[in-house]
């Protein structure tokens, strides 16, 4: 028999969301239903109800969140009712070209739950990022729900699910930064100061954090930087090149996702340095740079999808080293708020405000 939750719902771009009763269908092969205890508000839901990632709407949002499984559908072994897990909206199907090439984690073909959730009209609703978290049980695909330890509190252990491990996973996994290196992180916000404190935690010599927002940037010293640049008052490329003896950083992360942000990771990196892009660039953006340069300044220019994780591999790992008090999620822990209040966590998001509102069923 299929439930009813309350969830969040994008009808319409740009419009305000709202809160709508939906139908969650019974676990089929392969899925599982998983009730949500918390949910974190990432900048890619914003993007998805301005109509920018696709034009499926409506949508159901929410994509950062840890839970308890409900139920589970015939086949499937991995997790059980019960178990907690956080969700993840990369699930390798270990049969696609990229997993036969030993690279999960560009897996081309995640798997999502066959079955779509509904409004009560029966009207489809498209999952963000194939989950749908800003709502009282979600449906999944069994893979996409990873178990992890439950001493972490849900507010914190669901942001694992996305914003954090982007970020970690752009300095760490994409970034291949190491001890000693210099990394500068274009953007704090919950990804940005992710990646600063992926960074810190595996020996970055220099980790310089650049943003708008001086509150921001206080943050990003909390979880590791060693130097601030306010990109309002400061040209962060002179900024960078200063801080690492005029030569650039040897890893640049741009976690906004602009065109001039992305210019300005490109040329604040050293000869042969790597760019990492994790923010996501709004379709419309385009960009041009001299194939000189392209090819003078030579490294690596890497997109980075979720910070290139295993969640089966990375899940756990976080959520451990956090409980042994090494990865301070509880830090980017802004507020926490009723699943009514995603639209005002929207505004202080953009605000500049938080680093993350997590939304508690
Ligand atoms: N690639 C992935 O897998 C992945 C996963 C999650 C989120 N994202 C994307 O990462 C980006 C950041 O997400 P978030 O949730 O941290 O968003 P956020 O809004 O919390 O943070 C963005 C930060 O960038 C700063 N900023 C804006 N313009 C700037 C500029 N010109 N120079 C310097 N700083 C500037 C803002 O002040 C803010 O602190 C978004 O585009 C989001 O969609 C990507
Ligand atoms: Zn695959
Ligand atoms: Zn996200």
């Amino acid at each position: 028999m299929a439930h009813q939750a309350r969830a969040v719902v994008a009808t319409s771009k740009g419009a305000p969301v709202s809160v709508e009763t939906i139908v969650v269908p019974d676990p089929g092969p392969g899925e599982a239903v998983v009730q949500v205890q918390a949910c974190g508000v990432c900048h890619t839901d914003l993007h998805y109800r301005d109509g920018a990632i696709t034009d499926d709407f409506p949508f159901l949002l929410g994509h950062e969140a840890a839970g308890t499984v409900e139920a589970v559908g015939d086949g499937v072994t991995g997790v059980g009712p019960g178990d907690y897990v956080v969700l993840a909206w990369r699930a390798p199907c270990g049969a696609c070209r990229s997993c036969r090439r030993g690279r999960p984690w560009y897996c081309f073909d995640s798997a999502n739950a066959a079955q779509p959730m509904t409004l009560l009209d029966g009207t489809p609703l498209t999952a963000a990022l194939g989950i749908g978290a800003f709502a009282e049980r979600t449906l999944v695909a069994a893979g996409q729900a990873v178990k992890v330890d439950p001493a972490a509190r849900p507010e914190a252990a669901g942001l694992v699910g996305c914003g954090v491990m982007a970020g970690f996973g752009a300095a760490v996994g994409t970034g291949n930064v190491g001890p000693g290196d210099s990394v500068a992180v274009l953007g704090c916000g919950g990804v940005g100061n992710a990646a600063v404190a992926g960074a810190a935690l595996v020996g970055a010599r220099r980790i310089i954090a650049v943003d708008l927002e001086p509150r921001k940037l206080e943050a990003a010293l909390r979880f590791g930087a060693t130097h601030t640049v306010d990109a309002s008052a400061t040209d962060p490329v002179e900024a960078i090149r200063e801080l690492t003896d005029g030569h650039g950083a040897d890893v640049v992360i741009d976690a906004v996702g602009l065109p001039q942000t992305y210019r300005q990771a490109f040329y604040a990196r050293d000869l042969a340095g790597t760019l990492v892009q994790v923010g996501v660039p709004d379709p419309s953006a385009t960009i041009e740079l001299p194939l000189l340069d392209l090819f003078g300044r030579g490294g690596a220019l890497k997109s980075s999808w979720y910070g290139d994780c295993l969640p089966s591999r990375d899940f756990p790992l976080l959520i451990d080293l956090y409980l042994q008090g090494r990865f301070d999620l509880d830090g980017f822990v802004s507020e926490t708020l009723p699943l009514d209040d995603v639209e005002e966590a929207f505004a202080r998001m953009q605000r500049g405000e938080v680093l993350r509102s997590v939304v508690v069923l």
